[in-house]
């Protein structure tokens, strides 16, 4: 009886010790899969618990915002000692992948998630930070990297400040092309087209509603932009349609065998190439909170960093680049009560700070209620399904299969007519050959946005609509054949803060506002009631660099 005991106590401790190991300190492995690649982290504990060390990689193809945010998240965990960290906005496939693999290391370490000695918080300095510099650009999107850069060019010091933890902004997510007219690119290809019928497509597509100054300025200054961008090593020499635009007008990059890349992702890491080697200063998890104005001319931000540091910076002249506000449903549905509870393709940092910092200077605004919702929006996650697809031939269905639309319509069109079918959205089809010619598409596929069928039939089947239908839709022919289930999103807010000629912000009376310029989605008028696909990137491409060199033209002038 003694012995049973005994031997019931033996098993009893082996067991209750099983599957829990004994805490060492040492560098442990964890991995994780995020799309067709694997983040790999190795974190260092030391013998009281802590962590002592934590280095990110990625095996395999890395994405933009993957290569943005680890360090970030690395950061993250060092500086509290805590591996539950915040995810980064916009960067949440990458954030919750990360999380998970310093768990799977943490878990061989022998520790519990909750057994980790944390960095007393209250130990953390919290400072107040004073800095100067000649130009603070708020945003760290595209118009922000342009014009900080175009500053730098030009000689003068400049600090970016970036609400979010990485940059790019909606710039990063921009997947079609930037439009421009009359370039080396378009010559190449035979594309007969013309400033002027680039201001009369962009004109007509925003209801003649646009500032046809700015639009002028727009066209005029295209192909100098697409240079410029060429000379920072971001070349975009394919050439396709957007919708509203009477010529193949939407520059975009290829790789190496020529196919299609994002234009959004190469344009931003060329910007960060650049504005790196310049020795543009960058501050991201900044967010700007007011202007400082002195004597009628703005001088500096005052800002609050994640960590609850202040900060200051006193400067010569600020640039406003922190886009537009799609990703604030609540300021979108005070201008149009119809889009209250629509997805949105903006990145979670676009939400419109500029309506009460500039509220309380007298900034004048136009055009607020002009907000574009985009027809190729994954209702699941605001993922945008470009319109470049349907310039390359992607055809637009609704549930029974039927063709109900031009895809080349401006998008104002398509979204409407998208809306008006029973469930209120379509299927975007595209077949092999289209696959094979873009990146693109072959990213979708990666992240599983893809029904797909071997043949028409298979296709018709699995996603539920009429086969004969389908078939007397589709001018598509190479099998297998692919289906994404899109619907409407806010997608840009054309309205904005009132810009002149040079990219000088204007107050509610008319006159500019000495010290302070403007680029990108941030501003209003350049777009009228309904932007062309492919005009983003021009826009913060050419405004960003008017912005940039006025504002360093200013402060020579005033000799600031
Ligand atoms: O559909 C798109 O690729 C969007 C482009 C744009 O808004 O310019």
């Amino acid at each position: 009886m003694k012995k049973i005991f005994k031997i019931l106590l033996l098993c009893l401790v082996f067991f209750s010790g099983c599957g829990r190991k004994e805490y060492l300190p040492g560098t442990y492995l964890g991995q994780e899969k995020l799309y067709k690649s694997v983040i790999e982290v190795r974190l260092t504990l030391d013998s009281d618990k802590k962590i002592k060390d934590l280095i990110a990689s990625v095996k395999g193809k890395e994405e933009l915002i993957t290569k943005e945010a680890l360090p970030v998240l690395v950061e993250r965990v060092k500086k509290t000692g805590n591996i539950d960290i915040d995810g980064i906005a916009g960067a949440t496939y990458t954030s919750d992948a990360f999380k998970r693999a310093v768990e799977k290391a943490l878990k061989k370490s022998g520790l519990g998630k909750n057994e980790i000695k944390k960095i007393d918080e209250k130990l953390v300095e919290k400072n107040y930070e004073i800095l100067t510099t000649d130009v603070v650009v708020v945003g760290g999107g595209g118009a922000g990297m342009v014009s900080a850069s175009t500053v730098k060019e030009l000689g003068k010091d400049v600090i970016i400040l970036e609400k979010a933890s990485i940059l790019g902004g909606n710039t990063a997510r921009a997947t079609g092309g930037i439009n421009a007219a009359d370039t080396k690119y378009q010559r190449e290809k035979g594309i007969k087209d013309s400033k002027e019928l680039f201001f009369k497509d962009t004109m007509a597509g925003g209801h003649n509603l646009n500032d046809p100054n700015l639009v002028n300025i727009l066209a005029s200054k295209s192909n100098d932009t697409i240079e410029w961008f060429d000379s920072i090593g971001a070349k975009f020499s394919d050439v396709g349609k957007m919708g509203g635009a009477s010529v193949n007008r939407a520059h975009r990059p290829v790789d190496g065998n020529g196919l299609k890349l994002p234009v959004g992702a190469v344009m931003v890491e060329k910007l960060i190439t650049h504005c790196n080697k310049l020795g543009v200063k960058i501050v991201t998890g900044t967010k700007v909170e007011s202007l400082i104005v002195s004597d009628g001319r703005v001088t500096g931000v005052r800002a609050t960093k994640l960590d609850g540091t202040k900060l200051i910076v006193n400067s010569k002249a600020v640039i406003l680049a922190m886009g537009g506000f799609g990703a604030n449903n609540k300021l979108v549905s005070k201008y149009r009560p119809e889009l209250k509870g629509f997805i949105t393709t903006n990145a979670p940092s676009i939400t419109g700070d500029v309506v009460e910092i500039g509220k309380k200077i007298g900034i004048a605004f136009v055009d607020m209620d002009q907000i574009q919702i985009h027809p190729t929006v994954r209702q699941e996650d605001g993922a945008l399904i470009t319109e470049s697809l349907r310039g390359d031939g992607a055809v637009l269905v609704n549930y029974r299969g039927e063709h109900f639309v031009n895809e080349l319509e401006t998008r104002d069109v398509v979204s409407k007519a998208e809306i008006s079918q029973r469930g209120g959205f379509a299927w975007l089809i595209v077949d092999q050959k289209l696959y094979n010619n873009s990146n693109v598409i072959k990213s979708y596929d990666e992240k599983g946005y893809f029904i797909k069928g071997k043949n028409l039939r298979e296709l018709s089947e699995n996603i539920g609509t009429d086969y004969k239908t389908l078939k007397n839709s589709l001018n598509l022919s190479n099998p297998p054949y692919y289906a994404v289930k899109v619907a409407p999103g806010v997608h840009h807010t054309m309205g904005g803060v009132k810009i002149n000629d040079g990219a000088h912000v204007m107050d509610e009376n008319g006159n500019i506002i000495e010290g302070l310029f403007a680029a990108g989605e941030v501003t209003g008028g350049i777009h009228g009631a309904n932007r062309l696909g492919g005009n983003a990137l021009a826009d913060l491409g050419t405004f960003g660099r008017i912005a940039g060199k006025n504002a360093v033209e200013e402060i020579k002038n005033t000799s600031l």
